[in-house]
């Protein structure tokens, strides 16, 4: 069995937290911005904790002025990405982190970013949509301007709409209005939540942003009520289990809720969440599941399939992805 050539669907992929560290550092040398103090000597990421992983996230992000930046971003993380044997991709993007927020900038952005992505699907044959992303400790009122940016954007590849950052950041009730701006402008919803809060929060981003995904929500698995009510609602959870067991919401992949809680029904995904920052990709993911819980390529060509399912794209690039899926390797 080839994990590696397997087609896959990656769902939750922060583009920011996507790039290479190679690539930030070229990108702060070009500019002659030092950043030095976010690297290891070995030239990874350094970091201590989620609250400083999220420091030192928005400090590697800083070198990212311009919508060219961001339009080599794709392409290399698409570039990686694809050679992991993703066919499609959903990847966060944040106004704040282009542009500040201002319509007129974050125009020019997506611009660049969707060709980037054009490029790097004729290259590699694989296809992106962006999933605008709100960041939870900047507060509610700059959520309601992510979202204006969203409604502006929305269309064949903006197709999606959630919230990241620090979870212990305000009340996700109080980002309900900005959800709701999302979910006129026609996009799929998702949020972060019971990543590092519990079960509550998880029913918060279902009773107050009416999600259709959730980012994480591993913490449900403490409550086996909410465990059912995700199953039977079929809510899908995007889960990343490299970045919990590096960040330590779990000690082993073994003791990961993933296992519980596909054997209760529950819709799980698999994706990568910042890969440079937890050292994996997918191919590493699928090789510690697969040590981890015995499963094989036809469980993860069923998590794919529900992958494809629940992405946030029109119906024929589903129908195109599905049709990928059905032949075993890439
Ligand atoms: N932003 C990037 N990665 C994140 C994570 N794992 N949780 C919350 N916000 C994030
Ligand atoms: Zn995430």
């Amino acid at each position: 069995m080839s994990l590696a050539r397997l087609p896959k669907v990656e769902l939750h992929l922060h583009l920011e937290g996507a790039a290479p560290p190679a690539f930030i550092r070229g990108l702060a040398a070009e500019k002659g911005l030092d950043i030095s103090h976010i690297f290891t000597p070995q030239g990874g990421y350094e970091y201590r904790d989620f609250l400083h992983f999220l420091d030192i996230y928005e400090a590697a992000t800083s070198v990212l002025q311009s919508p060219e930046d961001f339009a080599r971003l794709v392409e290399a993380v698409l570039a990686e990405s694809a050679a992991c044997g993703v066919i499609y991709s959903e990847a966060f993007l944040s106004p704040d982190f282009c542009g500040g927020r201002d319509l007129g900038a974050w125009r020019e952005y997506v611009a660049a970013m969707r060709e980037a992505a054009a490029r790097a699907e004729a290259t590699h044959g694989i296809t992106l949509r962006g999933v605008i992303t709100a960041i939870r400790h900047f507060g509610a009122e700059k959520a309601r301007e992510t979202a204006l940016c969203a409604q502006e954007s929305a269309g064949d590849f903006i197709t999606g709409f959630g919230i990241a950052g620090d979870e212990n950041a305000g009340e996700l009730v109080d980002f309900a209005y900005a959800f709701d701006m999302a979910r006129e402008a026609g996009l799929g919803l998702t949020a972060h939540a019971g990543e590092w809060r519990g079960p509550e929060e998880v029913r918060a981003a279902l009773e107050h942003l009416r999600v259709s995904r959730i980012g994480h929500g591993v913490r449900a698995a403490e409550d086996p009520a909410l465990v059912a009510e995700l199953a039977a609602r079929g809510t899908v959870l995007e889960i990343c289990p490299g970045s919990n067991v590096t960040l330590g919401a779990y000690p082993s992949f073994a003791a990961h809720p993933i296992g519980p809680l596909r054997e209760a029904g529950v819709a799980v995904t698999v994706s990568t969440d910042d890969p440079p920052f937890f050292h994996t990709d997918m191919v590493r993911e699928y090789a510690a599941l697969a040590e981890a819980f015995g499963w094989q390529e036809a469980d993860f060509a069923a998590l794919n399939r529900t992958a494809a399912a629940a992405a946030f794209c029109d119906e024929a690039t589903r129908a195109k992805i599905l049709k990928k899926l059905e032949k075993s390797h890439v």
